[in-house]
């Protein structure tokens, strides 16, 4: 299983995503600063895994409170520092909000019994996300044809859960039930999440993949080079509307136009049950200087104006079917996505 990350002798443990493949380096996080950093510089990134990290966080944070400070006080700052990291991913506030109804609850129990349960909480969130990957990959994997080629795009693996993957879950389950499948690889500029991650991951389980930049999927679909696209979310409204990985969209106006079906893989947490529509998921945009190099080397003229939104939404009717832990949902989504559901 790869190493996302892992809470070990009162730290939190990560591979730095950033130097993947080239390095496989391990940071040790020892205050709710250091992890809220890792998360807004993509140390570590991926919608569950960022939940994930922040409640790990929060829980680093409160393992380091003294007796006699004011704990409500504390565990307010370290929530807020952590809310604030990145904005269009929903399970890093479900994350966030899970750890804090156990804090309430459990407060007046004091500060040694509040740190156990905390640091439980937290390995339970983890936990689960994995049990909930290897679910997402059994039903998921129903929808893949033996022999299909199987485009995806951004990095929704091991590396963005706690192990295992949504999207690549899927992937990872029919090539365990040995359907021979081939799977391609989007770039995903700028942050190049599908070339360093998705191909690192790939490889590793030796699930045949092939490189492509991001603007060869229209060719490739009008030559009946790819059966289907599938990949993860950062947030999913009420409609089916779904934030993920700056051009996802386009994918799927591109497999609607070659009849090609586009299915999104998430977990019960992505969801954003308070959104009727995606109008409002708020899209982050990016540093500039993450379009205006590769690397640390300029590709461009450094002054350029640049826009790098590193999401867009897709609308639900655009969307399949979505894969969840619960099984498959298809479309038309209105009235079928409740926080209650099926
Ligand atoms: O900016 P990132 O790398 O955090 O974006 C990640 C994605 O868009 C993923 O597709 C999404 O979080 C799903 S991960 C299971």
């Amino acid at each position: 299983m790869l190493p996302t990350i892992a809470w070990k002798n009162g730290m939190v443990v990560m591979v730095d995503q950033r130097f993947l493949p080239l390095k496989e380096k391990y940071l040790t996080l020892k205050t709710v600063e250091q992890v809220a950093r890792a998360i807004e510089n993509m140390v570590i990134r991926g919608a569950p895994a960022i939940g994930i990290a922040a409640a790990y966080g929060l829980t680093l944070g409160v393992q380091h409170l003294r007796p006699g400070v004011d704990i409500d006080k504390e565990f307010s700052r370290f929530y807020q520092r952590l809310w604030q990291t990145r904005p269009t991913a929903r399970n890093l506030f479900w994350a966030l909000e899970r750890m804090k109804k156990v804090f309430e609850a459990n407060r007046s129990q004091g500060l040694p019994a509040v740190k156990k349960i905390l640091l439980s909480e937290a390995r339970a969130i983890e936990k689960e996300d994995l049990e909930i990957n290897k679910k997402i990959g059994q039903y998921g994997q129903k929808l893949i044809p033996d022999g299909a080629t199987i485009l995806t795009h951004c990095n929704a693996g091991a590396l963005a859960t706690a192990g295992y993957g949504t999207a690549l879950g899927v992937i990872r389950a029919a090539f365990a039930r040995k359907k021979k499948i081939k799977v391609l690889a989007d770039e995903t500029r700028p942050f190049l999440q599908g070339a360093r991650l998705t191909v690192w991951e790939l490889v590793r389980d030796r699930i045949p993949v092939t490189l492509i930049t991001d603007n060869m999927a229209g060719w490739l679909m009008q030559r009946g080079e790819i059966s289907l696209v599938i990949v993860g979310a950062d947030r999913i409204a009420r409609n089916g509307d779904t934030a993920n990985k700056i051009g996802t969209y386009s994918l799927a106006v591109l497999a609607k136009e070659h009849r090609i079906p586009f299915y999104v893989a998430a977990p019960l947490s992505t969801f954003d049950f308070n959104l009727s529509t995606g109008k409002n998921i708020p899209v982050e945009e990016r540093n500039p200087d993450e379009v205006r190099k590769a690397g640390h080397q300029f590709i461009t003229l450094p002054e350029v104006p640049v826009k790098n939104p590193a999401f867009d939404i897709t609308p639900g009717r655009l969307i399949s079917a979505i894969i969840t832990e619960r099984g498959i949902i298809e479309k038309p989504y209105a009235g079928k996505l409740r926080s209650s559901y099926p």
